[in-house]
């Protein structure tokens, strides 16, 4: 049964680590996330962004294709479905849909305008049971062909959205969806101090995962990040193994056309991405 993100985060803050968002786009990403968080005995979070529910035919597609892998999988571990960078429509479509976690991502809204519809959208996600991230300080990069300029937010914004009873948080510290330029200045430690020290014990989301190096991510765990969003490494990795696979002439060769030999090398290359970041991030053993 899928749960809301709440619990398994205060347990991660709590435990200085973090639980890992794995972005998916199809049957075979989820599988490979779900059977490598079982394997581990991780929780783990599966993200769901705008454009991936439209591909996956919808957000009940989406629920449905979960909830039906938890039970034949025989998944135990805690895992939330949650939708990532939601609009104001897309949050309430997620909650009617089934959807365990929800992210408002109102930072392009002024201040007041993004405090009065993640209010709102927090009573109708704790109607519901279900867990609500918020974001303060836009994540650079590029997302569903939104190209975002990679803000440090302003800590006491920040503070005020916690306020409001979220229960996880996600703030801009220089962080980048995708890969990261070479002129990239790092993450802003003193930013994350500062957001920390006046959210205290909330759960700091880090957004951007792919290639933030390994001392960065031990770093940003121990200042509260108890969340990192994984999307852009997955995606890289699929391709790279599909792309291999091809190129070697395997495609043509036996029954290599069968898609379900075509997708296995992207397949095991999900699962080898995800173990690395469930071991980077300490959740492996702590279902
Ligand atoms: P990456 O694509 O950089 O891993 O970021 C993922 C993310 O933050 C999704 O919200």
């Amino acid at each position: 049964m899928l749960v809301s993100a709440t619990e398994m985060l205060n347990k991660a803050k709590a435990g200085h680590y973090a639980v890992g968002q794995f972005n998916i786009n199809n049957l075979e990403w989820t599988k490979a996330i779900l059977q490598t968080a079982q394997e581990l005995n991780s929780p783990v979070i599966l993200g769901v962004s705008e454009g991936a529910g439209k591909y996956m035919t919808g957000y009940k597609t989406v629920v449905g294709m979960v909830n039906g892998m938890l039970e034949e999988l025989n998944i135990t571990v805690p895992v939330a479905l949650h939708l990532d960078h939601g609009s104001y429509d897309g949050c309430y479509k997620c909650l009617e849909a089934g959807f365990s976690s929800i992210m408002f991502d109102g930072s392009h809204y002024p201040i007041d305008e993004n405090v009065e519809k993640t209010t709102e959208l927090v009573k109708a996600a704790h109607e519901k049971g279900v867990s609500i991230e918020a974001e303060v300080g836009a994540i650079g990069g590029e997302e569903d062909g939104v190209v975002g300029m990679g803000e440090c937010a302003d800590p006491n914004e920040c503070k005020r959205i916690a306020d409001l009873g979220v229960d996880f948080l996600a703030a801009g510290i220089g962080n980048i969806h995708g890969k990261y330029p070479a002129n990239w200045k790092g993450l802003s430690f003193e930013t994350l101090d500062a957001i920390q020290q006046l959210t205290g014990e909330l759960p700091l989301v880090l957004h951007g995962g792919t290639g933030i190096p390994a001392d960065m991510i031990k770093k940003a765990i121990s200042l509260g990040v108890a969340k990192i969003n994984v999307n852009t490494e997955c995606q890289l990795a699929f391709a790279a193994a599909t792309r291999k696979y091809i190129e070697e002439g395997k495609d043509e060769q036996g029954k290599g056309y069968d898609p379900r030999k075509l997708l296995a090398p992207g397949f095991e290359a999900i699962k080898a991405t995800v173990k690395e970041k469930m071991e980077l991030f300490g959740s492996v053993d702590k279902a």
